[in-house]
């Protein structure tokens, strides 16, 4: 086999990516050469010996040089699914991970009507993920995302056309709640929760590439959950939920945040690895 063909390409691909200790090789190689390559993943199965231009072969070296410098995969192919959609990325906003569907799901468990027309409101919407993946599992529901960052608002807009959403979603400048109004029968919210001093210890992946203003959740890391606590009561719903993701080990203290908010919880989810993942809560 040469790198000329396309199960070349991939090995080689592997091979670096492997010699450099990037954990995920196999995976990175694969899309890396599906984007560069232009070809999907049955070709490679069903076509290996396929192959590859020069010029084709020349862009799987760029995008293998912009990988081994820490520039996470998706982010060189400017896009991850989430939920079964497609999101495009851009630099201010946080890439959407597996994990936070965890959040998803446990929205639509508590959900007892998934055809009722429900208003969620997202709070640090980003790519707009959490939002318009409820959208799609909602068919009469609406949503408005909420971020700070104007491009991550530009973001969520094209996304959710992207999805076939954008009548249903509406994309907000806002400081969480500042611009906000009317009420929503579900909050949910993936805020920026890592304690500033722990920035510098994320990999280069995470602190190089996601914006910061998507991780920085203060000193404690609880800034946004005190506030969120706070002035959730004043856009809810009697009965209304509000389900946020937290880190592995901040359960204790946002359920103590929100207790004092006067909400009750619901239900602690766990995610895929086992760790604590997301708490529910409505007000008592
Ligand atoms: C951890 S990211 C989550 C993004 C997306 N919801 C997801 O789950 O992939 C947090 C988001 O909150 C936004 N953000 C940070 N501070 C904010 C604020 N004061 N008001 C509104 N959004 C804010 C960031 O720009 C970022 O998009």
């Amino acid at each position: 086999v040469t790198k000329t063909t396309l199960q070349g390409c991939f090995l080689y691909a592997k091979q670096r990516l492997k010699e450099a200790r990037i954990s995920e090789y196999e995976l990175d190689a694969r899309l890396l050469c599906n984007f560069s390559l232009g070809y999907s993943k049955l070709d490679f199965v069903t076509n290996p010996d396929i192959l590859i231009s020069e010029k084709s072969y020349e862009l799987l070296e760029q995008v293998l040089e912009k990988r081994l410098s820490g520039m996470p995969v998706y982010r060189i192919i400017g896009t991850r699914d989430f939920y079964g959609l497609q999101f495009n990325l851009s630099s201010e906003t946080l890439e959407p991970r597996p994990d936070t569907e965890v959040i998803v799901d446990q929205v639509l468990d508590f959900i007892k009507d998934l055809n009722k027309p429900i208003r969620i409101l997202d709070l640090g919407t980003g790519t707009g993920a959490l939002a318009l993946a409820l959208l799609s599992q909602l068919p009469f529901a609406h949503a408005v995302g909420v971020d700070i960052s104007q491009q991550a608002i530009e973001t969520a807009r094209k996304n959710a056309i992207l999805n076939n959403l954008e009548e249903r979603f509406t994309a907000l400048k806002s400081d969480l709640f500042e611009t906000v109004s009317g009420v929503f029968d579900v909050v949910v919210s993936n805020p920026p929760y890592i304690q500033s001093g722990i920035i510098p210890q994320l990999s280069r992946e995470v602190k190089d590439h996601d914006p910061l203003i998507a991780l920085d959740g203060g000193i404690d890391g609880l800034d946004f959950y005190r506030r969120i606590a706070l002035n959730s009561s004043k856009y809810l719903v009697k009965n209304g939920m509000v389900c946020v993701e937290i880190g592995f080990d901040q359960a204790i203290d946002i359920t103590d945040i929100f207790h004092k908010n006067g909400y009750k919880l619901l239900q602690l989810r766990h995610d895929l690895g086992g760790r604590d993942r997301s708490l529910i809560f409505t007000l008592q």
